[in-house]
């Protein structure tokens, strides 16, 4: 399942009629990274390189210049090279970047310090995501400096650095169909790999294996990468919001905490689900767990077109609250704890973020100065959660160690919501019989 290139090209088209007229973007593919010795790490495209070219090399370069007779569309990438080719795998080439990219015009990468440059003289105006890369600003600069040398010889060098990531983080923020639907698809998965997970699991089990479980799900179905690192914590290890180790044993009596996506064609899934090690949740456990799904529920369910991104927070906030003050884990009333802040000591993250190519994806949450409405196209996750270290004293020693979080992944819609990870239980009478029934 990929991304079709009719959307890049419309992608593309859909940035340029924003650009001012005489301007140009410059838009650099990620680079390999050397992991140890000679091996490096599994390439992954630079997310706004792939959202607008497809185009799965390093060692490239996007231009787009509205309006440019000659073409709008340009990339540099690697030449073929058959020995390169026969050790490391396919190149397109520039010839494959015009006939299967819909480049206008493609040259070698090893040129592109002798064309770029004077493909900016006479353009007024560089969009360009300056400070990601301190390499790549350094090139840029070096070939402004270039057409600036020239501005004696006739050349007229750009007057105008203006950040890319406004116009196209806008973009990638609401999602088109085609990206709906490899999210929806990259949502099942990860569901998928959640259920296989609570199947195998029992006390004895190791927290890597049922990460290693979850893993070979999403590869079998064609997600060789999670989208972020997965996060399995039996106990306690719950508490440690990006606990990665994963190498503990899992224990009879103890929840555990699984954060899992796949990435499917460069589109995250982001899923959390907490579960009793043996399958059944002790009194305690039951009390947090139903606070933070029913805190979840009024979240997923408040969410919706017009609905603020901030008033989803403070709705998980009150209910959240309220039920930690009826648990008896707070003891002021609830507009005292929420102006306090003590829930924090409890629930110190925020309900979610927006998720798209990236796992915390790109989009301002607030437009001039004001946090943003929801809008059809946005998917942004829902996540909720409790933590009780284990070394609180300020509350009785059964609830110490217990950390519940639930995530799903939520594509706002006209009418108002679609669950894009509903397929893994949440309720605990499913997670019971899921557990039970293995
Ligand atoms: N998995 C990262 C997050 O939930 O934000
Ligand atoms: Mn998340
Ligand atoms: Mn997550």
């Amino acid at each position: 399942m990929k991304i079709g290139l009719d959307q890049f090209v419309a992608r593309r088209a859909a940035l340029m009629a924003q650009m001012s007229s005489g301007s140009i973007a410059i838009i650099p593919s990620a680079q390999m990274k050397q992991r140890n010795s000679d091996v490096e790490y599994p390439f992954r495209q630079d997310s706004n390189f792939y959202y607008l070219t497809g185009f799965n090399e390093p060692d490239a370069v996007l231009l787009l210049m509205p309006g440019r007779m000659d073409g709008e569309s340009v990339l540099f990438c690697r030449n073929r090279d058959k020995l390169m080719e026969i050790w490391n795998g396919y190149r397109a080439g520039p010839e494959g970047a015009v006939n299967d990219y819909g480049m206008d015009e493609a040259h070698a990468i090893d040129e592109v310090d002798d064309i770029l440059p004077g493909l900016l003289n006479g353009v007024s105006r560089i969009y360009y995501s300056i400070g990601k890369d301190e390499e790549l600003d350094q090139r840029v600069r070096h070939w402004l400096n270039l057409i600036r040398a020239k501005v004696r010889q006739g050349a007229v060098a750009p007057s105008e650095l203006v950040m890319l990531d406004c116009l196209l983080h806008e973009m990638r923020l609401i999602k088109g169909d085609a990206e709906k639907e490899m999210m929806r698809r990259a949502g099942e998965i990860s569901a998928q790999g959640h259920v296989k997970a609570m199947q195998l699991c029992k006390p004895g089990v190791m927290e890597y294996q049922l990460e290693a479980e979850i893993l070979h799900h999403f590869a079998m179905n064609g997600a060789r990468q999670p989208a972020y690192s997965t996060i399995v914590g039996g106990g306690a290890n719950a508490c440690v919001l990006h606990y990665i180790e994963n190498s503990e044993p899992l224990n009879d009596g103890d929840l555990v905490l699984i954060d899992a996506g796949c990435e499917l064609d460069h589109y995250a899934g982001d899923i959390t689900r907490t579960f009793p090690v043996n399958g059944r949740f002790s009194p305690e456990q039951a009390a947090i767990y139903e606070l933070v799904l029913k805190a979840q529920k009024a979240c997923i369910e408040f969410a919706k077109p017009g609905v603020l991104w901030e008033a989803v927070h403070e709705k998980s906030v009150e209910v959240l609250t309220a039920g930690l003050i009826e648990l008896g884990l707070l003891s002021g009333t609830l507009s005292e704890e929420i102006s306090a802040g003590r829930y924090r000591d409890f629930y110190m993250h925020r309900i979610g973020h927006w998720l798209g190519m990236d796992v915390h994806d790109v989009g301002d949450y607030k437009v001039d100065g004001e946090w943003r409405p929801l809008e059809p196209g946005m998917v942004m996750t829902v996540e909720p959660g409790i933590y009780i270290a284990a070394d609180n004293e300020n509350v009785e020693p059964r609830w110490r160690g217990i950390g519940v979080r639930i995530e799903d992944d939520i594509l706002i819609t006209a009418e108002g919501n679609e669950n894009l990870t509903a397929a893994v239980p949440k309720e605990i009478a499913e997670i019971e019989a899921l557990m039970a029934a293995k």
